[in-house]
């Protein structure tokens, strides 16, 4: 058996084993942790969308109604409960058995990419960010959540330790940042919160309306691109997509260490005197 397939069997069975404890364990980290990130995420979903490793479809009552859902997941387990949660729901949702590395549609298919708290458990983020980015229709919107590595070393070293033993045992990591594997594909980030010391961030990234020729190749397959979403001038380009509910922009980091909240539109930078204030077009208050 390939190496591959040998791995993705591995990580299957972990979470068949791991589905029927799965929503008890995730509301505990919802709770306490993620705070309103699924409603922030799914809220935002327009027209074909994506779920992305959809579990046990915890976010399937949270999407808006008038969006046509499609949801893969590597785990039948995990997949039949969210097959049952949408039939209770009455929500018409395709969900299938796939692989995020390799996802099976064709380039632009959808018009919202989603993908919550799985990007710390798929074996290659880059991978799958990079698939994400291949199925984007032009100005289509990628939506993540995930906790992340946090913004102060104390916490970083804790999750450095954490990481010797989830990553092997659970495939879990803590330590990842999946904005730069989205900025590297070229995408626009018009969104971003991150919160809990750093430790839990959302995002919004557009795709270019236009493909970006200095930026990463987004398509293995060729170009089968699908009608562009409308274009829109460069003014409301700064803004974000009319058509998707306007979310908060920031929120206030209640941890003493990260009270320096930077004004909106302001990201810090090395300067050749040290650091300095530098307008961005994300608005973050911590890097
Ligand atoms: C922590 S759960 C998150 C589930 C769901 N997204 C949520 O927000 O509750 C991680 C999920 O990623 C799935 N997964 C892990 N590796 C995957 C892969 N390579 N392709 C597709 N799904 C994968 C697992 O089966 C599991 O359902």
């Amino acid at each position: 058996m390939p190496a591959d397939q040998a791995h993705r069997d591995r990580w299957r069975r972990y979470w068949d084993r791991h589905s029927a404890s799965y929503d008890k364990q995730m509301r505990f980290f919802d709770r306490v942790l993620f705070g309103d990130s699924r409603p922030w995420v799914c809220s935002q979903a327009i027209g074909d969308t994506l779920e992305v490793a959809v579990g046990t479809g915890l976010n399937l009552p949270l999407y808006p109604p008038g969006i046509r859902l499609t949801g893969i997941d590597l785990s039948p387990e995990m997949l039949a409960i969210a097959k049952q949660r949408a039939h209770e729901l009455g929500r018409d949702v395709d969900l299938r058995e796939a692989d995020a590395h390799a996802l099976p549609f064709p380039d632009a298919s959808f018009d919202t990419v989603v993908c919550t708290f799985s990007l710390c458990a798929i074996p290659d983020e880059h991978r799958a960010i990079k698939e994400m980015n291949r199925l984007l229709r032009p100005g289509g919107l990628l939506l993540l959540a995930d906790h992340i590595a946090a913004a102060v070393w104390p916490a970083r070293a804790v999750q450095r330790l954490l990481e010797i033993v989830t990553v092997p045992l659970q495939g879990e990591h803590f330590l990842r940042r999946p904005l730069h594997q989205v900025q590297a594909q070229g995408l626009t980030v018009e969104r971003r919160e991150r919160f809990k010391l750093g430790l839990t961030e959302r995002l919004a990234a557009r795709k270019p309306a236009r493909p970006q020729p200095d930026h990463e190749e987004t398509s293995a397959t060729g170009s089968r691109l699908q009608e562009p979403l409308p274009q829109r001038s460069p003014r409301q380009r700064r803004r974000p997509a009319p058509a998707h509910p306007p979310v908060r922009d920031q929120r206030p980091d209640r941890h003493p260490l990260l009270r320096r909240v930077r004004p909106a539109g302001i990201r810090r930078a090395a300067g050749a005197g040290g650091r300095r204030w530098v307008r961005g077009q994300d608005r973050v208050h911590l890097r």
